[in-house]
């Protein structure tokens, strides 16, 4: 979806992809291009994201006069900008973390671009130029969850079920392919319309180049990367059970307003007070058990896969549809009273 200038947003509250295009605001304070340029047939109109790895603009598509998300891949810790634009890497020793970096960018694009979901984000084309490489997306005129959950009134179960299906689809199809998420977090899920989450970056590049550069802290989400990505060992392999703790976590994030404490901290002493109890009353005794099955700090606590998960999830419920949903969410200001407990065990 482009970003379209229906947003029901209010006014104050702007979605990142929504702002108005003559915004002057690129953040010059960072390395990010400023605004105008045409590159590759792009017109850079501001900057929506800047996590140290790269950074996204908004920009038009010149040739086909549509707006677009570009990213590009600028590594701060191992290069800088030089005044022709270019992406200059910093030291010749921090060339190759900068080239292991770049081979991620691609193969995070290609990734992308193999799975068509509606939920997970398209990449439209990809070029390298200034010494980097550049992804196209689709532009959303949409918040991140995390900006959401600040700013709405608390989500009830109707909304978060509606969120997770199509969340879960897209991991099943990529589980399916063997392929992990590995950095599903609050700010890397867009969500569209009130109603549809979109399944931002991989961060591929950043735990790359982290992972050669910097601590585990830095290419570890706390609080959503689940233990056997600190440390996996032969009995703490990652698998579909990863993401499902992550997902879970961003649900908890959702229900209790914070976060889980990071899962290492939880594996020496777990004191988490379980979604059973923090949720009582306003969601379902299901709903809540298979999300804190979900978030065991064990890999083989946790549900082995998607359709374990959605099995203890939605049992036998029919799949949420955006109709029911948006009924639902307008009758949740104030909150509405939980839904039937209906779901399996
Ligand atoms: N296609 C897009 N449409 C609108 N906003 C986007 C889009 N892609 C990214 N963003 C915004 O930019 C931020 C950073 O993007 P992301 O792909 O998560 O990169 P990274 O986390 O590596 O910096 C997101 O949290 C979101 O706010
Ligand atoms: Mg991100």
């Amino acid at each position: 979806m482009i970003a379209n200038d229906n947003d029901r947003t209010p006014p104050g509250d702007e979605p990142a992809g929504a702002a108005a295009d003559d915004d002057p605001t690129i953040d010059t304070g960072s390395l990010a291009l400023p605004a105008g340029p045409r590159r590759g047939g792009f017109e850079l109109l501001r900057v929506l994201g800047d996590g140290g790895f790269g950074i996204v603009y908004a920009a038009r598509d010149i040739n086909l006069d549509r707006r677009v998300a570009v990213k590009e891949y600028l590594p701060s810790t191992l290069a800088t900008r030089a005044p022709n634009a270019d992406v200059i890497v910093a030291a010749p020793s921090a060339r190759p973390h900068f080239e292991a970096g770049l081979r991620s960018f691609v193969n995070e694009a290609r990734l992308l671009a193999r799975f068509d979901h509606p939920s997970l984000v398209k990449v439209l084309q990809y070029w390298e130029s200034n010494g980097t490489a550049y992804m196209v997306m689709p532009l959303h005129a949409a918040r991140t969850l995390r900006q959401r959950l600040r700013a709405g009134p608390p989500p009830n179960e109707a909304w978060l079920r509606a969120l997770l299906w199509p969340l879960l689809e897209v991991l099943e199809m990529m589980h399916a392919e063997d392929c992990l998420h590995r950095d599903i977090a609050p700010d890397n899920i867009l969500v569209i319309d009130e109603v549809k989450p979109l399944l931002l970056d991989f961060g591929a590049a950043r735990r790359v180049v982290a992972g050669l550069t910097q601590s585990l802290t830095v290419i570890l989400k706390p609080g959503y990367a689940p233990i056997e990505q600190y440390a996996e060992s032969g009995t703490m392999r990652q698998g579909p059970w990863s993401d499902i703790y992550a997902l879970c976590a961003v649900m908890y994030l959702a229900i209790a307003g914070r976060a889980p404490a990071t899962s290492v901290s939880r594996a020496v002493h777990d004191d988490l007070v379980p979604l059973g109890t923090l949720g009582a009353g306003r969601f379902s005794p299901s709903f809540l058990a298979a999300l804190d099955a979900g978030l065991a700090v064990r890999p083989e606590a946790r549900p082995p896969s998607v359709q374990a998960l959605r099995d203890r999830l939605f049992g036998n419920r029919p799949p949420p549809t955006q109709r029911s949903f948006k009924v639902t969410f307008r009758g949740i200001e104030p909150a509405a009273p939980p839904p039937p407990d209906e779901g399996a065990a």
